[in-house]
């Protein structure tokens, strides 16, 4: 058993959508979020600035006493893992083995694409690992650099013509190849999943990366009986580099509840 706090990042509130996981199949956990609000989009970023900031970020989390650390974000756990794991002595989750796991039970047709940041389609992380795991696997993998500022902007429900422009530009490959599982491979994306799910049809399987790294991450804390007490009584705390304001508003919208708890603006520039 272990009280202490779960750490979460990500660039922005893309990694709410893991959070919002982890308060469904881990209702006593405390939960430390850090959003990078003033510095996202690291998507479209070098892999030296993501190391960086993915490093500040950790940091600046690893002051509250965590038990572990969940990169809830496409594009660090892609870029960043490595680093991050060799400098840290508490176990560290990304998304990709999680995701890829999903993938790999929900394929029939062994069709498998991949969306995510230019430098999450880059790394080739989910290709690399499906790979490995899908005998006979065909992959094929696309950046979609428009969609977070469109879902940072709300831009998210069916019958916005403009999400739903571009994301039918950026799916019709994957429709037209015969794609029978999706890999959301950003955590912003679930916010997505209805205009997807709709362009791509129903038979298509959508795989959310935010949750299936916090379903991932219970079953680990599980098995290493980390697991807080069944009696504690969550708290979450989240901490953004931008204004709060903006983050409230949004927030709500990614984890589907008023209830946030608290919210402080801090600078990452000593770490
Ligand atoms: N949530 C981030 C991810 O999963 C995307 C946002 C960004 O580009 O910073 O990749």
């Amino acid at each position: 058993m272990d009280n202490r706090p779960i750490g979460v990042f990500d660039s922005g509130l893309g990694g709410l959508t893991t959070v919002r996981r982890l308060m469904q199949v881990l209702p006593n956990e405390n939960v430390i979020y850090l959003g990078d609000t003033g510095r996202v989009p690291y998507g479209s970023r070098s892999k030296d600035t993501i190391i960086r900031y993915a490093m500040q970020d950790a940091a600046f989390l690893k002051q509250f006493d965590i038990k572990t650390l969940v990169v809830a974000c496409g594009t660090v756990s892609t870029t960043a893992l490595q680093q991050l794991r060799e400098s840290s002595d508490i176990p560290i989750y990304g998304v990709v083995s999680a995701t890829v796991r999903a993938a790999a039970a929900a394929t029939k047709n062994g069709k498998i694409g991949a969306i995510g940041t230019m430098a999450t389609i880059r790394s080739n992380a989910y290709k690399d690992m499906l790979e490995k795991i899908v005998p006979g696997v065909q992959y094929r993998g696309k950046a979609c650099p428009l969609f977070v500022p469109l879902v940072e902007n709300s831009r998210t429900e069916p019958g916005d013509i403009v999400i739903e422009t571009v994301a039918a530009e950026y799916l019709e490959e994957f429709k037209s190849w015969g794609a029978d599982t999706l890999i959301l491979g950003c955590t912003h994306y679930p916010l997505l999943s209805r205009v997807i799910g709709n362009y791509m049809g129903s038979e298509v399987s959508l795989i959310d990366a935010g949750a299936a790294t916090a379903e991932f991450v219970a079953e680990k804390l599980r098995q290493t009986d980390m697991l807080a007490q069944n009696t504690q009584k969550a708290e979450y705390r989240y901490y953004v580099t931008d204004s709060t304001e903006g983050f409230v508003n949004l927030a709500s919208l990614f984890l589907k509840t008023h209830h946030l708890g608290t919210v402080e603006q801090v600078s990452l520039d000593n770490y």
